[in-house]
């Protein structure tokens, strides 16, 4: 395995050797790193977790598109070829910030992905979503799944335990799984055949949300469903890196990189390279 300071420093224009920049408020955007490695293995990645200022899913949509505005910025200096917003509160409320800021370099948002594979998966029509209450009050993903079929029936629940409960790495623990329960109780009263993870740190807590939610519900990662997005995109543009070489990520947090590197180890079970502390 590569490190990233073993390739030349960044150039001041994009080609497809260029990094992908991904950001989210804290660890859940590792998901998507960790379903990007697994989908696009040669890509440079530059993750940025605004570990000092998460969670943002409890904040107000000018606070969130604020720091939506902060964390593009901060991804901007790598010179980017492709930024994806791996945080549902920032693509349901501020994904026009970050192409903004971003300046023609091309966005990917979880919540469109994770939308369309969820309409493709389900059998009876009837979707549940859960996410953060900033994600859940924006309604955000019912409009895009009604964009695509307007007949589908969507459920939403806001579950706003759950992103500390992955920062902690709760990922079996009893509590988790009374909470679970809790939250997911009047969802699966509605009959819904498939749940999507409308956060990315609910991920992070995939194994017991299966098991709660029980073997007919379809658990749709947003992770997984943005890296398949991401691939297409790149390819359009021409954009994949051909070089066949494996990189490990440049990670950078606002706060507590000694923390971000445990949970980096916990979640990805992989070497934990370097984490960068940075100013936002
Ligand atoms: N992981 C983010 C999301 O997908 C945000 C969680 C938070 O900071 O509240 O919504």
């Amino acid at each position: 395995m590569q490190h990233q300071g073993e390739r030349a420093p960044s150039k001041n224009r994009r080609d497809p050797s260029s990094p992908i920049g991904i950001f989210d408020s804290g660890v859940g955007g590792l998901t998507v790193v960790k379903a990007m490695q697994k989908e696009l293995p040669a890509e440079r990645l530059i993750y940025f977790g605004d570990t000092a200022r998460v969670p943002y899913g409890s904040k107000s949509q000018v606070t969130i598109r604020r720091y939506a505005h902060d964390d593009t910025a901060m991804l901007m200096k790598h010179f980017p070829k492709m930024i994806i917003v791996a945080c549902n509160t920032v693509s349901a409320l501020a994904l026009d910030v970050v192409e903004r800021t971003g300046r023609g370099v091309p966005v990917v948002g979880v919540l469109e992905a994770g939308a369309d594979l969820a309409v493709r998966r389900t059998l009876n029509g009837r979707i549940g979503v859960i996410g953060t209450q900033a994600t859940v009050c924006s309604n955000a993903y019912e409009l895009a799944i009604n964009a695509i079929d307007p007949e589908i029936e969507v459920f939403s629940a806001a579950c706003p335990l759950f992103v500390p409960l992955a920062e902690e790495g709760f990922v079996d623990h009893p509590a988790t799984r009374l909470i679970t329960e809790e939250y997911l109780e009047g969802l699966l009263r509605q009959g819904i055949d498939t749940l999507v993870l409308g956060c990315t740190h609910y991920p992070i807590l995939k194994e017991m949300i299966g098991a709660v939610a029980g073997p007919g519900v379809r658990i749709i990662d947003s992770a997984e469903a943005v890296a398949l997005s991401a691939r297409e995109t790149l390819a359009e543009a021409g954009m994949l890196d051909g070089s066949g070489r494996r990189m490990s990520p440049h990670l950078m947090v606002s706060d507590l990189p000694q923390k971000f590197r445990s949970l980096y180890r916990l979640f990805l079970g992989a070497d934990v390279p370097d984490v960068e502390l940075v100013e936002v």
